[in-house]
């Protein structure tokens, strides 16, 4: 398995910033098991988010992979998230958490209000693992993804539990998601 939380402690975007904005747009949405000073909901462009990551070591074993959430780029897209105002410190323990293909990337992200508008913007921080990294499994049919889903156990839990989190703090954020929303109808109906 890939180890990149090396690679990751080199990826300092943020160097000699006392606070770094995090964006979560998987677990980090649903399971934010760090401090953080704030989190406000937020959202990045150009990008869409799919479950196309195979997960060895939380949601799925190496004989049994699950699949969990990475970002795909797409033109004009959003994607929907939580971001966490964190002190740089909070990373080096993320960075061995989401070694399994995983890194830093800086993004622009921005904010929205309680009445669901984008208002300011800041750069920020996320873990993206992009198409090549050993662990990315790519595009399949969704009733494929959901039976893999359902199969799949790791170390963190059951993996269709991590689908169905985030598919509910998705709805909670009123975010849409269609590729997620359709993922969970495929899972419950199986
Ligand atoms: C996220 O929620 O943004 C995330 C969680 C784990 C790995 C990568 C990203």
């Amino acid at each position: 398995m890939l180890d990149t939380t090396a690679l990751n402690q080199q990826r300092n975007f943020f160097d000699g910033h006392a606070e770094i904005w995090l964006f979560g747009y998987g677990s980090l949405i649903w399971k934010a098991d760090f401090a953080y000073l704030e989190r406000r909901p937020a959202f990045i462009t150009g990008w869409e988010r799919r479950f196309w990551q195979g997960s060895h070591d939380h949601r799925g074993t190496p004989e049994t992979p699950g699949r969990v959430a990475t970002l795909i780029r797409a033109k004009n897209a959003i994607c929907h998230g939580m971001a966490y105002r964190i002190t740089p410190e909070v990373l080096a323990p993320l960075d061995v958490r989401e070694k399994n293909g995983y890194l830093r990337e800086k993004v622009p992200l921005t904010f929205v209000d309680k009445q669901g508008n984008g208002t300011e913007q800041s750069e920020g921080l996320i873990y993206l693992a992009s198409d090549d990294n050993p662990a990315f499994l790519g595009e399949a049919p969704l009733t494929d993804i959901a039976q893999q889903i359902a199969n799949a156990h790791g170390p963190s839990g059951a993996n269709k539990e991590y689908l169905l989190n985030l598919a509910t703090a998705l709805r909670e954020l009123g975010a849409e998601d269609d590729h997620i929303f359709a993922l969970e109808h495929q899972l419950r109906i199986l």
